[in-house]
């Protein structure tokens, strides 16, 4: 059985990422393939636990090193639960989030910087590798204002507070912006950068012809 392809997206709170998750399983679908589609924080009983504790705004005084710890326990439970398992069934993976997202937030938002990320990626994680990441990076702006709006409506909708991250301050999501585009420069063979404030069928397209090269050299025709 040959391995399935692992395709992380990434980006800023209200970069896309959800609308384009949905939009290119579907495409996926299109052309025969059964994605695996899972988020981080979350995706196993127990992930859903974590991201309870990560993202709900009652958890205050998490210290940088508890949240960075708490985000490989679920990543180290979602690779042994679901990635693995769906890539040795030769299956597509589409993760929203992985440890780009580690390294952005931990790592530059609250300044515990690469190497820690990187090496804990190395030890909890067995260094697992996406072999494609869709990197959405419009302006800081264009998310700040979206993420807000649209935590607004999901605490009004169905009372769920996530919004822990959200409190943070402009500094902290300028900082997370700046080491995407760092790791995006670090890492081009993986990492498609997708910038500026393009449309929802703009994206959609490049993130289609990114993931068309992919699919081919894996050898899935598409
Ligand atoms: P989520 O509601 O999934 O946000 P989005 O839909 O924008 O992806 O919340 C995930 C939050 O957790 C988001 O603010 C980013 C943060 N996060 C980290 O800080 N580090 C991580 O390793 C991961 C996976 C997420």
């Amino acid at each position: 059985m040959p391995r399935g392809l692992f395709i992380t997206l990434e980006g800023l709170d209200g970069s896309g990422k959800t609308t384009q998750i949905k939009r290119l399983a579907a495409w996926i679908q299109r052309r025969g393939l059964d994605p695996v589609v899972t988020r981080q924080p979350g995706g196993t009983a127990t992930g859903d636990r974590i991201r309870a504790l990560l993202l709900d705004s009652r958890s205050t005084a998490l210290a940088p090193m508890t949240e960075l710890a708490l985000m490989f326990a679920d990543r180290a439970q979602a690779i042994a639960e679901v990635i693995e398992p769906a890539l040795a069934a030769g299956k597509v993976v589409l993760c929203d989030r992985f440890t780009d997202s580690t390294e952005a937030y931990q790592g530059g938002g609250r300044q515990l910087g690469s190497q820690l990320v990187l090496d804990m990626h190395r030890l909890v994680c067995g260094n697992l590798q996406p072999d494609l990441t869709l990197l959405l990076l419009p302006s800081l702006a264009v998310c700040l204002d979206r993420a807000r709006r649209r935590n607004d409506r999901v605490a009004a909708q169905s009372g769920k507070d996530e919004n822990r991250f959200e409190q943070e301050q402009e500094a902290f999501y300028q900082r997370v912006w700046e080491k995407y585009r760092e790791i995006a420069a670090r890492e081009p063979q993986r990492v498609a950068l997708i910038e500026g404030n393009l449309t929802i069928d703009e994206v959609h397209e490049q993130i289609a012809e990114a993931v068309a090269e992919s699919l081919i050299t894996v050898g899935h025709a598409c």
